[in-house]
């Protein structure tokens, strides 16, 4: 099972985990732990289907079961999932969309994030990984609109499990991440 293409909802098992990348780009980050984790299903969203074909090689190398592979632009990801049905979802060097007149295109912005906030479950967690200060800074201030951020870190050590996009990078400057938890008193933004 590679690639899928046109899904109109993807069917998980209510019993286990649910993991989700957007914006997967070659899938190194997912694979390594779909690799490490039999027990979670994890689903990545990429809209480049040329690189989607990357993520399915890994795919296939590793026999990974646990993993479903989605080419689809992140704008249509409401319809993709039930509501309350993610455990975790992780943004790994988005784009950044730095002009001002771009920025509703960031993964991290409103529009998105009240999508997020319809998708995880109770507790569930966001984790925003970039090298790009800008973003960062702007991510922080609209994910805490929504979610408690917990581990804001401007100096990201090298962990097992690292994209593509974050080996290169890693030789220019520092790598920044949060991870916040869904915060329930917080309207849905809009
Ligand atoms: C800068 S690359 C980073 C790729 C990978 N996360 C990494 O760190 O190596 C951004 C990736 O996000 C994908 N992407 C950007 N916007 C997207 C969207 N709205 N829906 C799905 N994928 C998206 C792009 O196609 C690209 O592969």
């Amino acid at each position: 099972m590679g690639v899928q293409f046109e899904v109109k909802r993807v069917f998980l098992s209510p019993e286990r985990k649910v993991h989700v990348e957007i914006g997967s780009g070659k899938g190194q980050f997912i694979t390594s732990l779909a690799k490490d984790y039999p027990e979670i299903q994890f689903v990545a969203i990429e809209k480049d289907i040329d690189v989607c074909y990357r993520i399915a090689e890994k795919k296939v190398l590793y026999e990974l079961d646990n993993l479903t592979i989605i080419n689809l632009d992140a704008v249509h990801l409401d319809m993709l999932f039930e509501p309350k049905s993610i455990d975790q979802i992780y943004l790994n060097f988005s784009d950044p969309w730095p002009k001002k007149k771009h920025q509703k295109r960031r993964l991290t912005a409103k529009f998105y994030i009240s999508v997020y906030q319809r998708l995880l479950k109770p507790g569930g967690i966001i984790q925003c990984r970039t090298d790009h200060y800008d973003f960062f800074i702007d991510s922080m201030d609209t994910l805490g609109q929504a979610f408690h951020l917990e581990n804001v870190d401007f100096n990201y050590p090298i962990t097992p499990y690292m994209t593509e996009y974050e080996e290169k990078k890693r030789a220019s400057g520092p790598i920044y991440q949060l991870r916040g938890t869904l915060n329930h008193d917080s309207p849905t933004l809009s």
